[in-house]
């Protein structure tokens, strides 16, 4: 499973690649607004600097939601870096613009992707990754994670080519039960990733294990 980190935040980035298992990274509008990136330019110049940052796929988002402004949009963004992955809506003019970006070679992640028959329409028109958001599906009291091993079954049964990213992630937990489900890639914010880290018994065990070396050292 490729790990992702959802942010627009420069600094977590670069801490996250220095951990050395960063896949890639994806962004939203409110991920921009958040680090107070406004206006097309600036948005695109962040992008770029995201980018140099990472080999990994970087996930950009449209802000359009008809077909030519997504056109428009996805042929700008794919000037920024060769690792620039455009990010579209599950809108109609959204599975349109996948289908195109498809007929175009430019590789897209299908967002705001919230039940099956949408991630079927998101890999019958090409999208390389599709974005099921967990953690929203979770805070309307429904499964979020059900709705990834019900992609992933459907995507095995069908052949589907297109990776299931499991979003909206917020815990550790979520993490491993995505793993579970058939997540092909994770992304969430450097929170998340670190709470992997923690196990009370490792602490512990590293304490005792220094200590006993100070001891056998005569320190
Ligand atoms: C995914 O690409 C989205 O940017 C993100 O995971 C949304 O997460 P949220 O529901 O925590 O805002």
């Amino acid at each position: 499973m490729k790990f992702f980190i959802d942010t627009a935040n420069l600094q977590d980035i670069a801490e996250a690649a220095s951990l050395g298992i960063l896949d890639g990274v994806t962004t939203n509008p409110s991920l921009m607004f958040k680090e107070k990136i406004s206006g097309e330019k600036a948005v695109l110049e962040h992008y770029k600097r995201i980018c140099d940052l990472t080999d990994g796929d970087v996930s950009a988002e449209v802000i359009s939601t008809d077909l030519e402004g997504m056109k428009r949009e996805a042929s700008e963004l794919i000037k920024i870096a060769d690792n620039i992955v455009v990010k579209i809506p599950m809108i109609r003019e959204g599975v349109k613009a996948l289908a195109w970006a498809t007929s175009q070679g430019i590789r897209t992640n299908c967002t705001l992707v919230f039940s099956a028959g949408q991630a079927i329409l998101a890999a019958k028109a090409g999208a390389t990754y599709v974005s099921p958001f967990i953690g929203r599906i979770d805070d309307i009291g429904w499964d979020g994670m059900s709705l990834i091993s019900d992609i992933a079954e459907i995507y095995a049964i069908q052949g589907y080519e297109t990776e299931i990213l499991a979003a909206s992630v917020r815990s550790g937990k979520h993490i491993v039960d995505a793993a579970k489900a058939g997540a092909d890639v994770v992304t969430c914010p450097l929170s998340s990733f670190e709470s992997l880290f923690k196990h009370p018994l490792t602490d512990i065990g590293l304490e005792k294990f220094l200590a006993d070396h100070a001891m056998g050292s005569g320190k």
